[in-house]
């Protein structure tokens, strides 16, 4: 099959999201962000999540379908992220997906979230997805994987506790800054001075590949009431040093010992502007290929599935319907 033409479907949080694929094309990709909506909580609400899919997501996929220029009955296949994630929110993508599979008589499939992320820095590189070593860095996972080629994923490291983005958001609302506070830290940070405040980075050594940032959060809560004035933008930027500075060595370390000469980087903190700018100088120097998802697949979208999905397709790795949403769905086969 030549360039199949997928539609895929993004609900695993908080933002419902619906593309069309083409082989390597992205035809149209639509969000719909609920991030107003959950802004009043301070992080995301599973059961508001799960409602607001309810009722966007048919009107998103007529908008695909009318933005792309595409007929239903054009369509090679449906793919839809069935983990992992909020299972009430999984479920809504999930139905909707094999609901449309079923109407037309196409194949459904079920895509990783994960393996969205990890796969979406390959989406405009002509060779596709190649052995790689990749960084996903999210609101929900930090992971350390070995892509050997599509669908043979090896864990090489995760954190132990929060995740970047968890830890991003987490200062954000200790420092007094909006949910979701990564993109707001890294705003803030360009006018701050990454070496005022030391804190502390963890899990030193050359071979451990875990991450842990949770002390990090923990240091800063406790410098908080020794500051004043106009601290903000001084503690945003040592805060995101400490974060990158960990992200980039590791994620260095663990090619260099899988001797892996690409790197792909992906998830929401991929969109953190000194974490690209620090990947940039360290993969030069160590003559590394850095391949970055574009800023606008990074955060949660339906592209980076739809992406995914056209891989597995290539590889007749489709699914029955009888798969089902999976709210802790492994992405790798050794943990
Ligand atoms: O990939 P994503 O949309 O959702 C998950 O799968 O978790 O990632 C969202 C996370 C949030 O924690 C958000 O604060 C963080 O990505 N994020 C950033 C930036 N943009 C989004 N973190 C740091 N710097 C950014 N520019
Ligand atoms: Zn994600």
């Amino acid at each position: 099959m030549s360039a199949p033409l997928v539609l895929a479907i993004e609900t695993s949080c908080d933002e419902t999201a619906v593309a069309l694929v083409r082989g390597r094309e992205l035809v149209t990709s639509e969000v719909a962000s609920q991030t107003a909506l959950h802004q009043p909580y301070g992080g995301v609400v599973p059961e508001v999540a799960s409602r607001s899919h309810l009722t966007r997501i048919k009107p998103l996929m007529d908008r695909t379908f009318a933005k792309g220029g595409v007929a239903p009955g054009e369509l090679d296949a449906v793919a839809a992220t069935r983990g992992p994630g909020l299972l009430t929110a999984l479920l809504v993508g999930v139905a909707a997906g094999k609901g449309l599979a079923i109407g037309l008589n196409r194949p459904f499939i079920g895509v990783n979230h994960l393996e969205g992320h990890l796969l979406s820095p390959f989406f405009d590189a002509a060779s596709g997805p190649v052995r790689s070593l990749g960084l996903v860095v999210s609101g929900g996972h930090t992971l350390l994987v070995l892509l050997e080629k599509v669908g043979d994923y090896r864990l090489v490291g995760r954190t132990v506790d929060d995740a970047a983005g968890e830890a991003f958001d987490k200062v954000a609302k200790l420092i007094g800054l909006p949910y979701p506070g990564g993109p707001e830290i890294d705003r803030l940070a360009r006018k701050g001075d990454p070496a005022k405040y030391r804190l502390p980075r963890s899990m030193p050594g050359e071979t451990n590949f875990q991450f842990s940032f949770s002390g990090l959060k923990t240091a800063v809560r406790y410098l908080l009431p020794q500051l004043s004035g106009d601290f903000q933008a001084d503690l945003a930027a040592s805060f995101q040093e400490a974060v990158v500075d960990v992200l980039v060595r590791k994620t260095l370390a663990a090619a260099r010992a899988h001797g892996c000469e690409v790197i792909g980087v992906s998830g929401g903190v991929s969109c953190n502007s000194r974490l690209r700018a620090r990947l940039e100088e360290a993969c030069a120097a160590a003559g590394r290929t850095l391949q970055l998802a574009r800023p606008d697949l990074t955060t949660d979208n339906a592209a980076m599935i739809g992406f995914a999905a056209v891989q597995r397709l290539q590889q007749g790795l489709v699914d029955d319907l009888a798969v089902d949403a999976d709210p802790s769905l492994r992405l790798t086969s050794n943990g």
